[in-house]
């Protein structure tokens, strides 16, 4: 069978390295990919947003299946495309995707089946936002309606802090369109963890949990950014919150996207609040988390490639998913200035020694091949993952295999794993 990816980051690295080790896949084309993704895939240079390439990249190379990692070209509706051509795609329909694209049809969606989440309002008229805060106070979060690539959302300490946010989204429009329409929620307080569900329209299948760091600095400070590192399993996601969320959030959601007319297939991915033994969605995406699907494909002992198949041809009640029990841990190296400004093109050496680290596989995000020279070419850069007996032993093999990258220009968080290792 005849694969095409669609992305570039450490994700898709690592949805390459487990679609290229199952035995249905005869090639593997990645676009745009990256130089890591490179060594087992041909990558062509269509970015993961032209949607008229992707379809006509995928009708001339006769692809047999489309897997698709980042949330942009699923809410532009490139399965739709896709399947509109002939060609099997994994990843929801434009409509579902808004899920992810659109808080407010979350919010809204959540409040009609019930589903747990924060209380909120929905705001195309400025006023009407600042009265809203005024009468709930701080702290409040406020959040684009559509995607900001993870920068719309202000958790906002005080009143005052609120007020500017809305005026930065509403007036200044520094988010451009995606604020022309806001959502402001309550604040919740916990513990946060990812929870990942595969859905087939009608059935779900838990996949396991996975905890990100979200901020830039140790000891979680500093500003947001996609991501850190991350690890799986995630010990605050107990059995049971496992059930709790596959029963109050995961199958009303598949249940209720059905019934409203555009069954939601793909990867389900919810950021959870967890305080007091209960779990409160944040927000839904509608792919896996980057950099949480790196352990999570090492840890995954199924065949990907056949589960995604069964997720697209609605049969995965037939499917029994296993796992490692072991635990996995990726380390995300940064260009230095990450998430703010940061300079491309400095070389990375070591990466051969990194990958030789028992249990670890360097997966790369943005980089790029010059010669026979690796160049960082973006902001997060890699995302060394290793798998261990348990996490301690995951991130000592991260870390060793961190400490052998030869790469001044960048940096990581020395503290990925924390809330179970104390340190
Ligand atoms: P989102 O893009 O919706 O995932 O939000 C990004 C981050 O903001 C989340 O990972 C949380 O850390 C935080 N966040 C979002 N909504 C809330 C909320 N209602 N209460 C507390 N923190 C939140
Ligand atoms: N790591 C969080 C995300 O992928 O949205």
């Amino acid at each position: 069978m005849k694969v095409l990816l669609v992305g570039a980051g450490g994700r898709e690295h690592a949805l390459a390295w487990a679609i290229t080790a199952s035995p249905l896949c005869t090639s593997l084309i990645c676009a745009p990919g990256n130089a890591g993704i490179a060594g087992i895939a041909d990558c062509v240079p269509i970015k993961a947003e032209d949607i008229d390439g992707l379809v006509a990249l995928a009708k001339e190379s006769a692809v047999d299946f489309v897997v698709i990692g980042p949330e942009t070209p699923l809410v532009a509706g490139l399965v739709d495309r896709l399947e509109e051509a002939g060609i099997r795609a994994f990843g929801p329909s434009a409509a579902a995707s808004a899920l992810e694209g659109s808080k407010g049809f979350m919010k809204d969606f959540c409040a009609h089946h019930t589903i747990p989440t924060a209380a909120y309002g929905r705001f195309t008229d400025a006023a009407a936002a600042h009265d809203f805060i005024t009468e709930k106070g701080a702290p409040i979060v406020v959040k684009t309606d559509g995607l900001a690539a993870g920068k719309g959302v202000i958790i906002a300490e005080s009143e005052a802090q609120a007020h500017e946010a809305v005026e930065a989204m509403m007036a200044d429009k520094q988010f451009g369109e995606a604020g022309a329409e806001i959502v402001i929620e309550e604040f919740l307080s916990g513990e946060e963890a990812s929870f990942f569900a595969l859905v087939d329209g009608k059935n779900a299948l838990a996949l396991t949990s996975a905890q990100d760091h979200k901020r830039v600095g140790e000891g979680d400070t500093g500003l947001n950014t996609g991501g850190m590192g991350a690890y799986s399993p995630a010990p605050v996601v107990t059995p049971e919150i496992e059930a709790q969320v596959m029963e109050t959030i995961i199958l009303p959601t598949v249940r209720g996207m059905a019934a409203d007319g555009h069954p939601f297939r793909g990867v389900l991915f919810a950021g959870l609040m967890i305080e007091d033994g209960v779990a409160t969605l944040l927000e839904f995406n509608i792919r896996f988390g980057d950099p949480e699907c790196q352990p999570l494909m090492k840890r995954l002992k199924s065949d990907l490639l056949t589960v995604l198949i069964a997720a697209h041809d609605g049969v995965l009640d037939h499917i029994d998913l296993r796992w490692s029990d072991e635990a996995a841990l990726c380390v995300v190296m940064a260009a230095k200035g990450y998430p703010g400004a940061y300079k491309k093109g400095s070389e990375i050496k070591g990466l051969n020694d990194a990958n030789e680290v028992e249990g670890v596989d360097v997966f790369h995000a943005g980089t790029k091949q010059d010669g026979n020279k690796v160049l960082a070419s973006g902001g997060r850069v890699l995302g060394v993952t290793a798998l261990g007996a348990d996490v301690i032993q995951a991130k000592a093999r991260a870390y060793e295999a961190v400490d052998k990258i030869d790469w001044p220009q960048g940096f990581c968080r020395r503290d990925i794993g924390w809330r179970v290792t104390g340190e």
